[in-house]
């Protein structure tokens, strides 16, 4: 079918992997606990910290967006105009935003979004990018559809 089984198991702390379902991009994200504790410190510059405003499964409307807060999964597309987010971490994303190590840059036209896929105010993207339905079927293994 359409699913798609992802082993995890091998995804260091801070790394992102992509695989595709659906013709679509879609991003598995191993977030350190340094990342996750961040998370809350700048909800204050987010246009929907609870994802309210879009159809989201029920365990993304809230801080972590996730079924296990560990691992982020995402659409990795832009809710702008459709571009491909660069992933920008290690303290890179300061640049983009001071005082937020790790988190999601659109090159076309400067949206941002943090490392649960939350956008930031005044960027053109209008909505948090898109978590998609999946299950864990065992501790390392992940079905997307
Ligand atoms: Fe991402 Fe426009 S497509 S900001």
């Amino acid at each position: 079918g359409a699913d798609v089984e992802v082993d995890i198991s091998g995804i260091q702390p801070g790394q992102l992997i992509r695989v595709m379902w659906r013709s679509k991009p879609v991003w598995v994200v191993r977030r350190t606990p340094e990342t996750l504790a961040g998370l809350e410190k700048h909800e204050g510059q987010l246009k929907d910290p609870n994802s309210e405003a879009e159809q989201q499964p029920g365990f993304a409307q809230n801080r972590y967006r996730s079924l296990k807060e560990e691992y982020l999964i995402l659409v990795g597309i832009c809710t702008h105009l459709g571009c491909s987010p660069q992933h920008l971490k290690d303290g890179a994303f300061e640049e983009i935003v001071e005082g937020v190590p790790n988190g999601f840059f659109c090159p076309c036209h400067g949206s941002k979004f943090d490392m649960a896929g939350r956008v930031f105010e005044n960027v053109p993207a209008p909505l948090n990018l898109v978590v998609p339905p999946y299950q864990f079927v065992d501790d390392k293994t992940v079905i997307i559809g």
